[in-house]
């Protein structure tokens, strides 16, 4: 039993979830990793909670036909939105990135500001100001919605050089500078690519990366658990709602590296 292959299901709305990927890799490179990214339906960060609900529902509804051990919802917007119901209808461990984020910029932050950079939908569901406030309820949270981020990065537009991407982001951070957060948690899959950028805006404010801190939080998470290294052998498998192509060759950008697995199209709807 104890030999027997087990993975953790990892899924996002497309391919920011590698950030994810990368984080868990580097943290414990021998877990068996399935990634679902709803590429079909990517973005869901400027649709309505029922909508991405809906989404969230058919991306664990795959997942769950492979023996896993872990449900990881690699996805700020998804985790925002539908982790309640993932965890009412899934009797299995289910891990995200809004709450080990909030718990890392609670503790961190010394002046009690924490400014919060997310879509549109992770922002309106107030996720993170009711996540942060139960690890700190002093805290003040201000939150900004960034929806041009997300295409910026998929378009390659993240370097420290880019005029483009530094114009749009002076806007998006000046409310969190005027109000002197000392702590930002970058609340979205693709704004770990941001951070060179981010943190020469913001020099002295401590970043917090939604995609670290989760697979910080899931180590601990597996140990407590009794189920770390549990069926693992380091394999990586990767599905997709559409293009595997283009995935494949985005994704490198995400993970800094190779995939380590193959890459497949699947139906899901
Ligand atoms: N993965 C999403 C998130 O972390 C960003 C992309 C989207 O809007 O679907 O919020």
């Amino acid at each position: 039993m104890e030999n027997t292959k087990r993975y953790i299901g990892v899924f996002d709305s497309g391919i920011g979830g590698l950030t994810v990927v990368k984080s868990i890799v580097e943290t414990m490179p021998d877990e068996n990793i399935l990634y679902f990214g709803d590429t079909a339906h990517v973005p869901y960060g400027t649709r309505s909670r029922e909508q991405i609900t809906e989404y969230v529902l058919n991306d664990v509804r795959f997942l769950s036909r492979f023996d896993l051990k872990a449900i990881v919802i690699a996805c700020n917007t998804a985790d925002a939105i539908a982790k309640d119901k993932v965890k009412e209808l899934y009797p299995m461990p289910v891990f995200g990135v809004v709450d080990p984020a909030s718990r890392k910029a609670a503790d961190s932050t010394k002046n009690g500001k924490i400014g919060v950079i997310a879509t549109n939908a992770t922002v309106n569901s107030r996720a993170y100001n009711k996540e942060i406030a139960k690890y700190n309820a002093d805290a003040e949270v201000l939150s900004v919605a960034c929806p041009l981020l997300v295409p910026l990065v998929e378009n390659g537009r993240f370097r420290k050089d880019d005029i483009v991407i530094n114009t749009v982001l002076h806007e998006y951070l000046a409310p969190l500078r005027e109000a002197g957060v000392d702590t930002l948690v970058l609340g979205c899959t693709h704004y770990p690519l941001l951070y060179d950028v981010i943190s020469s805006m913001m020099p002295d404010v401590n970043i917090i990366s939604s995609s670290v801190a989760a697979a910080e939080a899931l180590r601990n998470g597996l140990e407590e658990l009794g189920i770390f290294g549990e069926g693992a052998c380091g394999e990586r498998k990767y599905y997709v709602s559409d293009n595997a192509e283009y995935f494949e060759k985005t994704a490198l950008v995400f993970m800094g590296d190779n995939l380590g697995g193959s890459v497949s199209h699947v139906e899901i709807d």
